[in-house]
């Protein structure tokens, strides 16, 4: 089940949930690297997430096996076909429950932490990927039950807008990333950018290390991190401060 009940922190901590992510293309191989290697392999590897890329041609009925047509209107463009959505859609949604339906698209509200760590908790989703001038209205009307874009250009496909969602979402299952890593402390976690990072030499000609990271006073440590992740904020990113 879902545990949705709980905030991210309380579900990071104590909870091991595992995700089925179903992503509907007519372009799978744009995914298979990002999908197959780093922390998405680990996380399938290690069975907390499981990742089925369709072919949504596959579905096609016509003997073409066409996935778009004219747009009406005659407007410049293709037009993504519902009948083999439709047909792909309906069969998974036969097979499970999905707690959201999305389709990747620049009109859309632009996705963000806060997102990735609701979508971290689900179950089963289904991630469709739009190409050409998108998707056939009724596919949206019908059967999505959220929209995404991840930024205010426009991309060839959705397929790696979709990859970059589920990298962000499939870290944030805990257990995937080492305790090490954890996701608590990412920049944005806590609304704010990430104070800087520093390894070994501690001088390294003539580049110092700030002394406080040296000095061993986890308190004084902290504070120094705090502090530059305000500033680091409020200079670079002062929306996030009037947001959170
Ligand atoms: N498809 C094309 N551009 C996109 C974007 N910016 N976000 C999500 N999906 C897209």
């Amino acid at each position: 089940m879902p545990i949705l009940n709980l905030s991210f922190e309380e579900n990071y901590i104590c909870k091991k949930n595992e995700m089925r992510i179903d992503v509907l293309t007519i372009l799978p191989e744009l995914l298979e690297s990002p999908l197959n290697f780093s922390m998405l392999k680990r996380a399938q590897d290690k069975k907390l997430a499981e990742i089925y890329v369709h072919n949504i041609r596959d579905y096609s009925t016509d003997k073409h096996k066409s996935v778009d047509d004219y747009s009406f209107g005659g407007s410049a463009g293709m037009v993504m076909l519902i009948q083999p959505i439709e047909d792909l859609i309906l069969k998974l949604k036969a097979e499970r429950h999905y707690d959201e339906i999305i389709y990747m698209t620049p009109d859309a509200k632009v996705f963000n932490q806060r997102e990735a760590n609701r979508m971290s908790m689900y179950e089963n989703i289904m991630i469709l990927c739009g190409h050409y001038k998108g998707v056939d209205q009724r596919v949206r009307d019908n059967y999505i039950t959220k929209e995404i874009s991840i930024g205010d250009y426009v991309l060839t496909g959705g397929e790696l807008a979709a990859a970059i969602v589920i990298d962000s979402i499939v870290r944030l299952i805990p257990g995937v990333l080492s305790d090490e890593t954890s996701a608590l402390t990412d920049s944005h976690q806590d609304g704010l950018l990430s104070p800087p990072v520093y390894t070994r030499p501690a001088d390294y000609k003539g580049w110092k290390v700030p002394e406080v990271l040296l000095s061993g006073n986890d308190k004084k440590i902290n504070e120094w991190r705090e502090n530059m992740s305000l500033e680091i904020t409020r200079r670079v990113r002062p929306d996030l401060l009037e947001e959170y």
